[in-house]
């Protein structure tokens, strides 16, 4: 969840860094911390806070050294304070670790090196590891020795980077469930938690996989596989990156730009592969698993958050579609669950980032099983695209507000297309779904078009400190969806409930001061959800209602109503979740939040 960058090379190091940690921030951004390393010795500057802060003393006060590393942080273990801001040192501050991931036998490894005599200053994890290095390197020939050393004793998950005032020309850093990326230059190497942050400089990529350790200098980059015990030759790949699309524009912050992204992203996400003219649906990222596909009798979805209601709408899809029974589970219970598992079973990672620790962690349950991997995923290259057998891309483009937007859209249109592509042209459904793909960006862009009306919608509701969101089918876990908007960005208290089940507990809550968000859009339930509306107004609770087009009655018993284009029962969801986004997002705003940045949270979770 924290953000690593780091640079070894001509240049002074100090501006790469600060760059790089700018771009880093949206992953964690409770405080920022920076060591540089030369022939005279070491420098530190570390803040609580954004990056900002660090950067007027940084530009300053540091030296001009080739060799820095950097590091953005979200809290697990210590408050946010100066202490606890990486980098983390040993006690004689010669040596500098940034650390991103849980160091599980932190109390262990600390206990015994606080025996051998060693002092601490934080009550982070990380510090074990330089202390660790210290304690080997008197024991060890070389610095890579007793990194090596250190890391046979660390159990948990991470990405480390480590410098030492020994050596000031080498970069070492180290991979075990959580990302990190090396930039090859000229005569220059870069390191990331994030391709984002390097990118400006090179294009060229070496992702490390688990147990790599890599010593990286400015012409060279050795790695050594600890559990293989093999030195690899690095593979370079081509970053396939538009960071152009990353960047703000007119917009006031990501999250606006993002939801705004909408039409683009369906776009997008369907271009080539839902072809009206031909009557079918094309996903080059499934062809080489056709032949396993057709044996597949059972879906376990497996994701979180945002992607994990993505799944609960592809669930209606694949099954209704395609007739293949679907589970979708967070991948934070699947992990610890006993299931029988045939080999007719295909696991189904969904996520935006790619890196979601709890994803991953699903995906190498299965490792053994023999059960066929797919992945719907958004970054490119990221480490869940790389160990899954096949997947889909959603192609939305970079997405760097914490609350997913776009990303969910395009997430639902890839499972449609997932789930016709299953249908194989079965169902009545296939050709009127092939041609509201292609309508759908358009409609997206008609509701984009209303914005104002919502956000005078959204103001009016933003003192209240409660939100019920319902719905039914789709409906429901969009309605999950809008009320996790509400809660992230606005701090308040919203829950999502199937419509049907208010009578069983939910409605004791209502009254004039608990609204509720009712997706009411044009389907064979309509006439129930009326039922589950009025109820709710019996109990003089408000009701803001999300009707299709047309739907005057609706007006009728609802405190306000907002409109979306009709479409098709499958796509409906779609629609409904850019609303909520919005109606979130202005809540938000209207009540000072730091939308891109909400507070406790990272945009990509990558410690269970
Ligand atoms: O990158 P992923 O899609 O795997 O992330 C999963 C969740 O952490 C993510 O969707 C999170 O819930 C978002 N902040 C929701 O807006």
């Amino acid at each position: 969840m924290c953000g690593i960058v780091g640079y070894i090379g001509p240049k002074p190091s100090k501006n790469i860094i600060l760059r790089g940690l700018e771009a880093l921030e949206y992953r964690g951004y409770d405080s920022a911390g920076i060591a540089l390393v030369d022939s005279k010795g070491g420098q530190v500057f570390k803040q609580v806070g954004r990056v900002n802060g660090l950067t007027q003393e940084v530009e300053e006060e540091a030296s001009n050294a080739g060799l820095a590393i950097g590091h953005t942080r979200w809290a697990t273990h210590g408050g946010v304070t100066v202490a606890n801001a990486h980098p983390q040192m040993n006690s004689d501050h010669s040596i500098f670790v940034v650390h991103n991931g849980i160091i599980e036998n932190f109390d262990e490894l600390r206990q015994r090196l606080e025996e051998a005599g060693y002092t601490f200053e934080s009550e982070t994890d990380t510090e074990v590891v330089p202390q660790l290095i210290d304690y080997y390197l008197k024991q060890l020939p070389s610095f890579v020795a007793a990194f090596e050393a250190t890391l046979r004793d660390v159990r948990g998950a991470y990405s480390i980077v480590a410098i030492s005032t020994a050596e000031p020309e080498t970069l070492y850093a180290a991979r075990l469930s959580s990302p990190l990326v090396i930039g090859v230059g000229e005569h220059e190497n870069f390191l990331a938690s994030d391709p984002s942050a390097i990118m400006d400089h090179t294009k060229k990529v070496i992702y490390l996989e688990d147990y790599d350790v890599a010593v990286i200098t400015k012409d060279k980059v050795d790695i050594h596989n600890l559990k293989e015990d093999t030195h690899t030759s690095p593979k370079i790949e081509l970053l396939d990156y538009e960071n152009e699309k990353a960047l703000l524009g007119d917009y006031p912050n990501f999250m606006l730009k993002e939801i705004f992204e909408a039409p683009a992203a369906i776009r997008s996400a369907t271009l080539g592969r839902a072809v009206v003219e031909q009557n079918m649906v094309k996903l080059g990222g499934l062809e080489g698993v056709l032949g396993q596909l057709k044996y597949i009798d059972r879906i376990v979805i497996v994701a979180m958050g945002t992607s994990y209601y993505a799944g609960l709408v592809g669930e209606y899809l694949i099954e209704e579609l395609a007739d293949i029974p679907v589970e979708v589970q967070l991948a934070s219970e699947f992990n610890y669950r006993k299931e029988p598992f045939s080999r007719s079973t295909a696991l189904l990672a969904i996520s935006q980032s790619g890196e979601t620790a709890d994803t991953i962690a699903a995906l190498k349950k299965v490792e053994d099983y023999g059960v066929l991997r797919l992945g719907i995923v958004n970054a490119v290259g990221s480490t869940i695209a790389r160990m899954t057998d096949a997947g889909v891309y959603c192609h939305a483009g970079p997405e760097k507000a914490v609350a997913s937007t776009k990303a969910f859209l395009a997430q639902v249109t890839v499972l449609l297309l997932i789930a016709l592509h299953l249908n194989d042209g079965r169902s009545k459904r296939f050709r009127p779904l092939i041609e509201e793909l292609n309508e759908l960006p358009a409609k997206a862009q008609a509701i984009l078009d209303h914005t104002d009306e919502i956000k005078a919608i959204a103001e009016k509701y933003a003192d209240y400190r409660d939100f019920l969101f319902i719905g039914r089918h789709t409906g429901f876990p969009a309605a999950l969806e809008g009320a996790l908007k509400v809660k992230e960005i606005s701090y308040l208290h919203a829950e999502g409930y199937a419509a049907g089940e208010m009578k069983h507990g939910p409605l004791a809550m209502i009254d004039e001061n608990f609204p509720t968000f009712a997706i009411a859009t044009d389907s064979p339930l309509l006439e129930k959800t009326y039922s589950n509306i009025q109820e709710i107004k019996a109990r003089k609770g408000p009701v803001l209602a999300l009707a299709t087009r047309g739907n005057k009655a609706i007006t009728k018993f609802c405190s306000d109503v907002i409109y979306i284009p009709e479409t098709e029962p499958e796509t409906q969801s779609i629609l409904q979740v850019i609303v909520m986004q919005l109606f979130a997002y202005y809540i938000a705003i209207k009540r000072d939040n730091d939308v891109d940045r909400p507070r406790n949270l990272a945009k990509s979770v990558t410690v269970e």
